[in-house]
Parts: C-alpha cells; structure tokens; sequence
C-alpha cells in the first residue's frame, strides 16, 4: 500500500519546501507501480537493512522504509551526491518523522565515493535499488556489501 505521504505526493504532483509554504514540482520520482514492486520485493526477502542510490525528493525510499518497517528493518542508507543542491535536502526531511521506526544513514556523496567507504566499514546490506542517473556504479561495491539474498 503506498503511504499516504507518498500518496498525496504522487496526486498533486508537488513536494513541500522544507521552510515556508512553497510548493515544488516533483521530478524524476519513480511512480506508485514501481513504489508497489520495491515493497513486494522487501515483504517477500524481508532484509534488515536497506540502501538506495539516488534519493531525490525521497520518493523511492519512503516506499522503501514503509516496507522495511513492516518487516523490522533496522537500517536504510540512501547515498545522494546532489541531495543538498539539486533536491534542496527535502529528500532527508521527509524522513524526519516521529513514527519512523528505521533509522536513516545518508550519504550527501558521488556513489563511487560513498560505497567504498561503506564496504571498508564493514557495512552489509540486503536489499539495494540503484536509481543514480551518473552511471559510474559498479555492481561490484553492492555484491561486495551483499550478506547473501
Ligand atoms: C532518478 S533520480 C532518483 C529518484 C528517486 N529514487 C525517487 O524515487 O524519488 C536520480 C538521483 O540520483 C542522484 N545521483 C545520480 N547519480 C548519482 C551518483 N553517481 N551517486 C549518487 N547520487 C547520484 C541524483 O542526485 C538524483 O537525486
């Protein structure tokens, strides 16, 4: 079920700005048939932790942490290079929540810089959806942080 954030998100097309009462025209989010395959794909291999490339307006992920939510999900680590320019950090507020079970590591870097970083803390992840438009990922860092799906 799309959250109902997401929801509203999706109907009017526009996202809040994170002071004052402008609107923003949402972009280059995915759309609720995507939302809903992510969060088939979480219920059924019920990962504990989670890691996007490409967090935008925070789309993707809020489908991500409800689902990861409803499985006890500990962790989701969003990696945006752009989040604080581009996005205007309004990705990361939205997670900002009181009933936000899962906690929200993110990483405002290129993918290539912040994966590596992650493999050499010894960061394991289960579940991982690349959306990034520079294509400079390699799968190679996400199966070296895979722990085994
Ligand atoms: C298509 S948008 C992501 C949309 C988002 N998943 C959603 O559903 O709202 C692509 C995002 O990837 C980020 N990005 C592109 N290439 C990247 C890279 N190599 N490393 C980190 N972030 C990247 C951009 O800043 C942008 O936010």
């Amino acid at each position: 079920m799309t959250p109902p954030l997401v929801d509203e998100i999706l109907r009017t097309q526009t996202v809040h700005a994170i002071e004052g009462s402008a609107t923003l025209p949402l972009k280059d989010a995915i759309d609720a048939e995507i939302g809903s395959l992510l969060q088939k794909l979480i219920l059924e291999k019920r990962p504990s932790v989670t890691l996007e490339i490409g967090l935008a307006y925070g789309i993707s992920g809020l489908f991500i942490c409800d689902a990861l939510t409803k499985v006890g999900g500990k962790k989701h680590i969003a990696i945006d290079a752009f989040q604080s320019t581009t996005w205007s950090g309004i990705g990361i507020h939205l997670f900002v929540k009181p009933d936000m079970e899962i906690s929200l590591n993110s990483a405002k870097q290129l993918s290539q810089d912040a994966l590596p970083q992650l493999v050499n803390e010894g960061v394991k992840v289960d579940f991982a959806f690349i959306d990034g438009t520079i294509p400079s990922t390699k799968e190679w860092w996400i199966s070296s942080m895979s722990t085994g799906f």
